[in-house]
């Protein structure tokens, strides 16, 4: 059975994932996007034959099963949001949405109107990140005691990001999702601080401390501020050369294990630069966009087609994920330690 699938945003990653989806069972009907330019390119392109400068007037006119959002991160929340109304399946990339109010919204008119919300959180999709949640399932590092996490940007990456979103919706949600995922409980407490350096209305820089029910105590690290000279991880698929440096510890009880998203396993060097490829992301292998992107699109092209439940990425862990990020934003711009309500006190 051919899904039918929507893209809302024909941006870098959008167009991205209509490469990855050449190697799904899927038929990508129709585009919107309100650049006409990019909405023009993405369709030439990939051959789609509709487009569209609104998710609204393209779910208007078009029957789709599943609705891919890829927009920048503000938009993400309504346009879930319109596509639940709807009644479609939804890919959204991350974050699901930047508003706890609305993520919780979506969560409950998701259950309501019978359809799946699944938030593009990678890294769930990457085998060494699948590997150590396999194995604190499997009870080999006894219980999670702290996890560490670090997750570095090119600086030339900043101006563009940095008058976007507060990088701890961009960058840091990763690695939030990540201890939401290996903590495996709710979070309770957060501190967080910050600092701009670049002048930029959002900072360079930040640092959270999370504590979550069971005791486990995460940190989180995000700085962009990767000099260009520094060994490139990210090269070629999406237009975005650069640096991401990315690092997790997870300390257990009786063991721990360790990952670094790219390393010198791969090396490129030539007269004028080093490179260290990362490809477990989105590598293209045999022509074909591959990794941890084709997983969890064809993942939630299985979801919505009711070949399997959404037990990867529930919504409800998505919402946990808008809820502590929320909460290191706030408490980086105040200054205070932010103290999340227990599960039975939430609304
Ligand atoms: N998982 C990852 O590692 C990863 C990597 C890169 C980007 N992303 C995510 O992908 C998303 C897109 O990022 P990008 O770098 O491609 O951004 P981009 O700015 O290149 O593209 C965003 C596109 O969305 C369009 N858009 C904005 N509002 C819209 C709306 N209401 N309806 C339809 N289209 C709309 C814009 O015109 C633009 O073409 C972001 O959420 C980003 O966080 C994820």
């Amino acid at each position: 059975m051919v899904t039918r699938v929507a893209l809302a945003g024909a941006g870098r990653f959008g167009a991205l994932h209509l490469r990855a989806f050449r190697s799904l069972p899927v038929e990508v009907v129709a585009v919107c996007d309100p650049d006409p330019a990019r909405l023009a390119a993405v369709r030439a392109e990939s051959g789609i034959a509709a487009g569209y400068p609104s998710l609204g007037e393209l779910l208007a006119h078009e029957r789709v099963d599943l609705v891919d959002i890829a927009t920048d991160e503000a938009s993400h929340g309504d346009l879930v949001l319109e596509a639940v109304e709807a009644g479609r399946h939804v890919f959204v990339e991350k974050p699901l949405a930047m508003d706890v109010d609305q993520a919780m919204s979506i969560q409950a008119r998701a259950a309501g109107n019978g359809v799946h919300v699944v938030t593009g959180q990678i890294s769930r999709f990457g085998a060494a990140y699948q590997h150590i949640r396999d194995t604190l399932d499997a009870g080999e590092l006894g219980a999670p005691v702290n996890l560490r996490f670090r997750r570095d940007f090119s600086r030339s990456w900043f101006p563009a990001f940095g008058t976007r979103v507060h990088p701890v919706w961009e960058s840091g949600i990763h690695d939030i999702d990540l201890a939401v995922w290996y903590a495996g409980a709710p979070c309770r407490t957060v501190y967080a601080v910050q600092r701009g350096v670049s002048g930029l209305p959002n900072p360079d820089t930040f640092a959270a401390i999370l504590t979550f029910a069971n005791g486990v105590v995460a940190t989180v690290e995000s700085a962009w501020l990767v000099p260009d000279a520094a060994p490139q991880t990210l090269r070629g698929a999406l237009e975005l050369d650069g640096t991401i440096e990315a690092t997790v510890e997870v300390l257990g009880e009786r063991g721990t294990a360790a990952y670094r998203l790219a390393h010198d396993g791969l090396a490129v060097r030539t007269d004028r630069m080093t490179a260290h490829p990362e490809h477990t992301l989105w590598p293209t292998v045999a022509g074909r966009i591959s990794g941890a992107l084709l997983a969890e699109l064809g993942y939630a092209v299985d979801v919505a087609r009711g070949a399997r439940g959404n037990d990867v990425m529930p919504v409800e862990e998505a919402v946990e994920g808008v809820r502590i990020a929320a909460a290191i934003q706030r408490s980086a711009e105040t200054g205070t330690p932010v103290t999340l309500r227990a599960p039975e006190e939430r609304p």
